[in-house]
């Protein structure tokens, strides 16, 4: 079973991913940063040095041998990326299957109400490295009720927003669903 599937827009992944490098250029003289979307899905943002992983044993990413299959907010991570990039699954706190949220929940102790999505914001900061960047497509939502919690969190610990792209439509074709493009280092 798999989350909050969406298949990311090419130009949305390039735009993120772009700034993602030349935040990266600002903060750090390795120029060969190691580049990780740990929910790649079609792998949309990945190019050949980069690493991957997705939850779903049938993502195009995994099945062709760029991504590894683990579940990111639960399995250990066998990488340690410079930046992450990427678009987390989209699913309200209250949508994600009961047996589930209990593990998160019992892992992460945030409520039942988190999103998907600001677990692993929350997740990815408890990876990173310093100096590391993440960039994420997150959900408006990111910044309300529950989720808030994770970025003051990360701000507490010295996380350092450097970006935020509020209310991006998810694609050309439809406004229904709006984005935030976050941006944080550590
Ligand atoms: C919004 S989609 C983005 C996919 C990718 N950017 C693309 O364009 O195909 C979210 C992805 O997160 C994956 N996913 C959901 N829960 C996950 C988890 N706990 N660990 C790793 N990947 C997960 C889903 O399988 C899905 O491929």
């Amino acid at each position: 079973m798999t989350y909050g599937k969406h298949y990311t827009p090419l130009e949305v992944a390039n735009i993120v991913k772009d700034r993602a490098l030349v935040l990266w250029r600002q903060m750090s003289s390795n120029n060969k940063p190691l580049v990780c979307d740990p929910s790649s899905g079609g792998g949309v943002f990945l190019e050949p040095d980069d690493v991957a992983t997705d939850l779903d044993p049938n993502a195009p990413s995994v099945l062709d041998g760029r991504a590894k299959q683990l579940d990111f907010l639960l399995d250990d991570f066998p990488y340690e990326p410079d930046i992450f990039v990427g678009n987390p699954p989209f699913l309200y706190g209250g949508k994600i299957p009961k047996p589930y949220q209990t593990e998160l929940y019992n892992r992460y102790k945030r409520g039942r109400r988190i999103d998907l999505c600001a677990l692993f914001v929350w997740r990815t900061w408890e990876l990173m490295k310093s100096p590391g960047l993440m960039a994420y497509i997150c959900t408006n939502s990111i910044c309300q009720g529950p989720n808030i919690q994770v970025l003051q969190d990360i701000i507490k610990q010295g996380g350092q927003i450097l970006r935020v792209d509020k209310d991006i439509p998810w694609d050309k074709k439809s406004a229904a669903v709006t984005t935030t493009h976050l941006y944080i280092a550590k």
